[in-house]
Parts: C-alpha cells; sequence; structure tokens
C-alpha cells in the first residue's frame, strides 16, 4: 500500500522533470550523498583525542520538515497577537449552550494539536524509515519525540552512524573543563533527503549551555562577588517598587505556575531560599519549589550554584505565591575516562529538556531561562530546529523567557567561525529565536543600559512582523553607524529589559553580589507570572507567546530606557534610543501600567438571521 504511493509520487516527480534528464529511479540512491553542514574547523576550543571505543553506540535525533510548512508559523500569531483578525466559533455548553464568534487570541493549542500541525509527511517518514533500513537499522529502534516531527533513533553504533551521515564520529575534549562529547565536523544526507529533514543531532553542535557569566567571563562566573557593606544593592523589595508591583496580591495560584530551569549542575538550594526570602520577602513564609528531574542531574539542594539560586530567589521575591517548578537538566558532558566501561554521553541538554517539555501536558505558563552562546557556534540548521520547539511552546500558550547575554554587542575578538576573519556583531542564541521574549540589562537608580547588555541582530533568523515597526524606527535613528557589522534583515533582540547589577543573591549562607543578564530575565518572568495571574483570575487567557502583545499595546507599559550602549567588538556598541533598541528592547515593565494594556477577548454573539 505505502509503497505503491510511493511510486506515484516518484513517478510524478520524475514526469515533472524536463525530459532530456535521467529519471531518478525508486528507491533513492542513498550513497549520493551531499553535505548538510560542516565546520572549517574543530570550533572553539575543542581537541579531537580519537575515536570512541569500539561497540559505542549513539542516539541520533532527526528533526523532520512538517508537512505544512508555515502552519505552526500562522497559528502562534492567530493565537498570540491580540490583534489578529482570525476569528473562530466557540461553543458555551449548557445551561447557556450558545455559539459566540471570538479571536483567536488566547485559544492555545493542547499537546496533540500542536503535533498534528508539526507533523511529516507520510512520505516523509517512509522514507526515512527506508533509508534507516538500508543501513540495518531496525523501526523497532526508532520512536518520535519532541512533538512528533522528530524522530529519536536509539542504540545507532558509532560505525552505522558514520555511514548513515557521512560523518567521522570523534571523541572531542574541552580544554579548559575536560568535558568530553561524541561529535562530528561535518556531516552528509542524501540527496533525497535534503527537502525532508531538517537537522541531525548530535552531530555538529559542539556548546552546551551555558549562563550568561559563564560564557562572559569564563565557567568561574566573575560577575559573581562577595558583598561589602558599601555596595549599593538591589533586593525584591527594590525591584517591585521599581517595577510598580508590590500592592499585587496573586490570586489565581491554583492554577498560575512560574518554570526555572537549571542546566550545568546548577542546583536550587532549598535553605539558602528560605534564608533570602526570609529576609527580603518578611510576608513569605515557607517558600518552596518542584524539582523536575531531567536525564540524570544529580540534582542535590546541598551544592547549590549562583545562577539556579539567583533565578530562583528572585522569581520567588517578585512572584511569591506562585507555585514554582524547578527543572533541574543533566545530560552535558562529563569528563570521559577512555578505560572505564562508561557510556559516551552524547545527550544534548536543551533537547533533552525541550523532549521533556513538549511531551508533558502540564506546563508552567511562564518559565525563565539564562543560558545561551553565541549564535555562531550554532549550526543555523540546527539552531532553526531548537527555535521551532520554543514556537511550538508559544503556540500552547507558554511565555518563554531567555536572558539575553552579557557580551555587549560581542565578546572576545569577533571573527566569523568560517575561517575568513571577518570580525561582525556576535548575537546571542536562544535569545535571537523569534519565538522567545528575550530580556537585556539596565542598571541604576535612573535606569540606563548596562554596558554588557547583549544585544542586536540575529544572522540565521528573519526580521518577524511583530517587530519591523520598532526595529525601522531604530534604524532611523541609527543611520549607517556600524553597517556592514551586523545584519539588517534579521531579527533584532533583545524585546525587554529590567535591572541587572548588584543583585543579592544568598549562595551556601553567604550574601554576594551578582551581575548580568541573568538577573533580569527571573525578574521580567516574574513580571509576566503576575500578569497571567491576573488574567486567569480574570477567567482569561494567559499571555501566551509575548512579542505581538509586547511590541503591541503593551509597549506604553514599558519605561523607555534611552541612555547607555553595549560596547564590544572594538566599538561603542548600539545605544539605547527612544523606542526601541538593540540593547534594552522596548525598556523595562511597569506593572500597573501593563495591567491597563492586558488584552481581554470579547466574545461576540453570532448574528442569526
Ligand atoms: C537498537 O539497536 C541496537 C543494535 O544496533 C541494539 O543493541 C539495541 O538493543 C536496540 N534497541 C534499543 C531500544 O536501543
Ligand atoms: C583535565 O585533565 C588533566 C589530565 O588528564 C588534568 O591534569 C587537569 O587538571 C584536568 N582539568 C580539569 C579542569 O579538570
Ligand atoms: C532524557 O529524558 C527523556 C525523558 O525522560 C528520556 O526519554 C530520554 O531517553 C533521556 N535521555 C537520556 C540520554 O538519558
Ligand atoms: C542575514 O540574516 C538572514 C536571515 O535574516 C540570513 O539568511 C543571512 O544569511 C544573513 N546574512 C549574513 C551575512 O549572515
Amino acid at each position: 500500500m505505502h509503497y505503491h504511493r510511493l511510486s506515484v509520487l516518484c513517478a510524478l516527480a520524475v514526469i515533472a522533470r524536463p525530459i532530456d534528464s535521467v529519471a531518478t529511479p525508486f528507491p533513492p540512491n542513498w550513497n549520493h550523498m551531499h553535505t548538510k553542514h560542516r565546520w572549517n574547523t574543530i570550533p572553539g576550543k575543542w581537541e579531537s583525542i580519537g575515536r570512541p571505543p569500539v561497540g559505542s553506540t549513539i542516539d541520533l535525533c532527526i528533526a523532520l520538515k512538517p508537512h505544512r510548512e508555515h502552519a505552526l508559523t500562522d497559528t502562534i500569531y492567530e493565537v498570540s497577537n491580540p490583534k489578529h483578525p482570525k476569528h473562530a466559533l466557540f461553543f458555551i455548553p449548557p445551561p447557556t449552550q450558545v455559539t459566540l464568534l471570538r479571536s483567536r487570541y488566547g485559544a492555545y493549542l493542547s499537546k496533540d494539536q500542536v503535533a498534528k500541525l508539526v507533523a511529516p509527511h507520510p512520505y516523509t517518514l517512509k522514507l526515512i524509515e527506508t533509508w534507516l533500513r538500508h543501513h540495518g537499522v531496525s523501526p523497532s529502534n526508532v520512536s518520535t519525540s519532541h512533538g512528533g516531527n522528530w524522530l529519536t533513533v536509539t542504540g545507532v553504533p558509532v560505525s552505522t552512524a558514520n555511514e548513515l551521515l557521512g560523518a567521522s564520529y570523534q571523541l572531542y575534549r574541552y580544554a579548559e573543563t575536560n568535558e568530553t562529547i561524541l561529535r562530528t565536523v561535518g556531516y552528509a544526507l542524501p540527496t533525497a533527503l535534503h527537502a525532508h529533514v531538517q537537522t541531525v543531532a548530535p552531530t555538529t553542535y559542539f556548546g552546551s549551555p551555558l549562563t550568561s557569566q559563564e560564557r562572559a567571563h569564563g565557567h568561574r562566573g566573575r560577575a559573581v562577588a562577595a558583598l561589602s557593606t558599601r555596595d549599593v544593592r538591589v533586593t525584591p523589595a527594590a525591584l517591585r517598587s521599581r517595577y510598580n508591583s508590590v500592592t499585587y496580591q496573586p490570586a489565581a495560584t491554583e492554577q498560575n505556575r512560574i518554570g526555572i530551569t537549571g542546566f550545568h549542575g546548577q542546583y536550587v538550594g532549598d535553605k539558602d531560599l528560605k534564608r533570602f526570602m526570609r529576609r527580603f520577602r518578611s510576608d513569605a513564609n515557607d517558600p518552596t519549589f518542584l524539582v523536575i528531574d531531567i536525564n540524570n542531574s544529580g540534582y542535590d539542594p546541598k551544592k547549590p550554584g549562583f545562577e539556579a539560586n539567583l533565578d530562583m530567589q528572585y522569581t520567588q521575591g517578585i512572584a511569591w505565591p506562585t507555585p514554582h517548578v524547578f527543572y533541574s537538566i543533566g545530560g552535558q558532558a562529563e569528563e570521559f575516562i577512555p578505560d572505564s566501561f562508561t557510556p559516551v554521553n552524547t545527550n544534548e541538554p536543551f533537547l533533552g529538556w525541550l523532549d521533556t517539555m513538549i511531551r508533558s501536558e502540564d506546563i508552567p505558563q511562564t518559565i525563565s531561562t539564562s543560558y545561551g552562546g553565541n549564535e555562531q557556534t550554532f549550526p543555523p540548521d540546527y539552531a532553526k530546529s531548537v527555535c521551532q520547539l520554543f514556537g511550538q511552546l508559544g503556540a500552547r500558550g507558554i511565555s518563554v523567557i531567555f536572558a539575553s547575554g552579557d557580551s555587549g554587542v560581542g565578546g572576545a575578538d569577533c571573527k566569523k567561525n568560517d575561517g575568513s576573519g571577518v570580525v561582525e556583531f556576535q548575537p546571542i542564541f536562544p535569545a535571537t529565536c523569534p519565538w522567545v521574549t528575550s530580556v537585556g540589562g539596565t542598571t541604576g537608580r535612573i535606569e540606563v543600559a548596562a554596558p554588557f547588555s547583549s544585544g542586536g541582530f540575529s544572522n540565521v533568523f528573519k526580521r518577524p512582523d511583530y517587530q519591523t515597526d520598532a526595529v525601522l524606527g531604530f534604524f532611523q535613528q541609527l543611520g549607517n553607524q556600524h553597517s556592514g557589522l551586523y545584519n539588517a534583515s534579521s531579527r533584532g533582540f533583545p524585546d525587554v529589559s529590567a535591572q541587572a547589577t548588584r543583585f543579592v543573591v544568598i549562595l551556601n549562607n553567604k550574601d554576594m553580589l551578582i551581575h548580568g543578564t541573568s538577573c533580569s530575565a527571573p525578574v521580567v518572568a516574574g513580571i509576566i507570572s503576575l500578569l497571567n495571574d491576573y488574567q486567569l483570575s480574570q477567567n482569561r487567557p494567559v499571555l501566551g507567546f509575548l512579542n505581538p502583545w509586547l511590541y503591541g499595546i503593551a509597549s506604553q507599559g514599558f519605561n523607555d530606557i534611552t541612555h547607555g550602549s553595549n560596547p564590544g567588538c572594538g566599538t561603542g556598541g548600539f545605544s539605547a534610543v527612544p523606542g526601541w533598541d538593540p540593547v534594552t528592547g522596548i525598556g523595562t515593565p511597569d506593572f500597573q501600567r501593563l495591567l491597563e494594556r492586558l488584552p481581554i477577548p470579547i466574545p461576540t454573539p453570532i448574528p442569526t438571521n
């Protein structure tokens, strides 16, 4: 049956070709390979330590192209843009029993509805199965993951993976930390599969998510310092007062939740949280959080990390008593000891986390993440596939919030990693993904841009419609300054900002002072979570993917930041100006003003005639 169908499709393809071309025989020539992605050299500070032990296996994730290319994007806008013209019918059950016409805004999708939206064509699945079978991979080793347009192939011998992908998998060690991963510098796919496969992982993505501090200052996190008595301090009280949320009492804590991610062995110290809340939120007794351990993170509340403590202490400090979930995500590379029999860790933490999220029926409405890396270290197809997964969360009504990064317009030498030696500004991913809300940093009593606040323009993602006016407004003020150093046709970031310096954090019972956009993201997430609380308390949909609303009616609910800049790459960077700018976005939140600008979907009864 399937075979018949494949033949028909193939015959059509043959008819569509010019008559003098040679018809592709079915099945396709699996040996005709075409490069999918390849680096010029081994990335960054990784070094090869040779092939993995004989018999090693790898789990491969294959992201397939959805059958309906624009379905997810169109739907995200329909459900997330309060001004979207698309309407849908709603039936109100008995006793009311009427059908209403309502804007699709806020009609978020279920897990299964999203899975249908991104599903690959059955032909794509059949083709992949045939290819895997050709290489001796049994269908019983293949399962769907990440919402349905990804396949996970488990237990693939590395030698088979090398054949499937025209790859040369080796063990690579990161010089500074001895983390060891199994990767290949390049990979290919049969020509016939290029139209069907978005990306394969793990292949050429060598990084692992780092906190913005680790990225800007190395793993030691130099932006963390002991507190001295003379330091000006930022505390939850100061932030709640500055951002105008002091008087709000959460009223929907039965339904509303906020999530925080912890990668890289960052755990929340429960005792530190209690001490922090006792001191800085004295109305909060016994703060708690639920820990969800993903891929054996080794979660241990007795080994707190500065990033995890910062994130949890500040979202709790702002959004308490909203219930908190801490995702403790394992799967990062560890030191590999060649003669031990420990299996090689091939997992990618972002993908492991996203897989779990997308499988879950029940996700916190707001999620804050303070990790990322230079966009150019992510293979473009890989970045697009990961970003699409954030889009899936947006379609389900989740606000996904990321720190923008701590390296201004770019840290280090800003050279392109293609060997050309060309210098360009270095955007940060996932902050550049159009389906997340990225948060830059400000500083001072009268807020100005924090000089380290990462911002600029993607080289991978096109400019999304929601920010066109804002970005063009900025370009008018910019003129031709920095032209050639950034990509004027693409997604600008960050979207918004918040305080980023002098945060007091309790770590191992000591007061620390922390700087970075890692501070800003949980603050914005806390404020958004309070707004979601209000919406839920009024029986309205939560805010979901925020950006169409943020750049629309909500923009007047932000304090415009018009001073400061984000130097880097040997330049003065971009300047904060009136309106949106790639340093502070549209500005810092004002809870009360935002409360007045919340979307209120009003159903209209269907006219009967
Ligand atoms: C997958 O295939 C390998 C052999 O290639 C086998 O050892 C393994 O048990 C299979 N199943 C799973 C679930 O990995
Ligand atoms: C990495 O391993 C080498 C020896 O294999 C050791 O000397 C060094 O201290 C290790 N570095 C770290 C950061 O663990
Ligand atoms: C990570 O966790 C997911 C969900 O719990 C599981 O399906 C997957 O096999 C895990 N992967 C690894 C490498 O442990
Ligand atoms: C500029 O960004 C677009 C996506 O918006 C991308 O397709 C293009 O390759 C980028 N140009 C450069 C020089 O990176």
